[in-house]
């Protein structure tokens, strides 16, 4: 059973990938699989703004492009190269959106550190309510 503080470790270590020279805002994302995986991800920036791609996604882009389709939880550390300490960084609406493709709303955990004992959890549900998904198209 993996715990938190080494999930939010991962994250922490994703983010030393993080390419980001326009914003110069890294962000690290640990994806952790129900089958005890993890996934790491980076934010991927690009001279054409729009094409930047956020921690959250990679993460979950690899981890699905390696099989996995179950999650359990997520956790998200971003700060600005400049600024001296961590603050909780909450995932974009995206990034949420992706979750909510594969996740369990009331399920899946968002953990959002400022280190690796300072942190807040929410549910996919509380951050993201009434949400669109697969089950409204069949109504
Ligand atoms: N970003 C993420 O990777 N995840 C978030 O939760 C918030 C924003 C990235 C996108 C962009 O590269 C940079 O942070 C500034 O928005």
């Amino acid at each position: 059973m993996i715990h938190i503080e080494q999930l939010i470790k991962k994250a922490f270590e994703a983010r030393e990938k993080a390419y980001a020279p326009y914003s110069d805002f890294k962000v690290g994302a640990a994806l952790l699989c129900k089958d005890g995986s993890i996934y790491g991800g980076c934010n991927i920036e690009n001279a054409s703004y729009g094409v930047c791609n956020c921690a959250e996604r990679t993460a979950f882009f690899r981890a699905v492009y390696e099989g996995k389709r179950e999650f359990q939880a997520i956790a998200i550390v971003g700060k600005s190269e400049s600024a001296e300490e961590f603050d909780y960084c909450a995932p974009c609406g995206v990034c949420r959106q992706v979750m909510a493709e594969f996740c369990d709303p009331d399920e899946f955990q968002i953990i959002l550190p400022r280190s690796l004992t300072d942190y807040k959890v929410y549910t996919l549900g509380q951050i993201l309510p009434l949400c669109f998904t697969g089950k409204d198209m069949k109504k």
